[in-house]
């Protein structure tokens, strides 16, 4: 079994990320993580999620909303929507992040094809929608 990570030292220490850093930096340092977590398939637990939300509401008559908040480089969510773009699935897609160059980020890794709304917002935007997610 493998030893647990002593994260102790990084105590106090600024996550590189949230500090300033140019838009470039930023744009790299998101696609990273996207390439991370196409090797990783971190997508994979959330689209098995969304399916099981979207076969229990099936005959539904409104698309289903789903909101990333902290959508990073919006992978995630250009997955989601390949997924419902494959079944047939009517869905609204929101991208939210605090940082403004991610949301720009994300805006210019979608093909133009893609419906999804990205906003720069904090967390507390999802908890004022005026409809619940699903
Ligand atoms: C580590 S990245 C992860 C991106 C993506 N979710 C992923 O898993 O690859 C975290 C993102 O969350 C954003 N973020 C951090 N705090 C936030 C908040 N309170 N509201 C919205 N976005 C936030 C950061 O700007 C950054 O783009």
């Amino acid at each position: 079994m493998a030893e647990p990570i002593d994260f102790s030292a990084t105590r106090g220490l600024e996550e590189c990320m949230d500090g300033p850093c140019s838009y470039e930096e930023l744009r790299d340092c998101l696609r990273h993580l996207a390439w991370l977590n196409q090797l990783t398939r971190a997508h994979r637990p959330v689209l098995q999620w969304v399916e099981r939300v979207a076969d229990s509401q099936s005959g539904r008559d409104r698309p289903l909303r789903i909101v990333d908040v902290g959508c990073g480089y919006g992978d995630m969510l250009r997955s989601i929507e390949r997924w419902a773009s494959q079944r047939g699935v009517a869905v609204e897609l929101v991208g939210a992040d605090v940082n403004a160059n991610a949301v720009r980020v994300a805006r210019e890794a979608s093909p133009a094809t893609s419906r999804i709304t990205w906003v720069h917002a904090t967390c507390a935007f999802a908890r004022k929608l005026p409809t619940p997610i699903w």
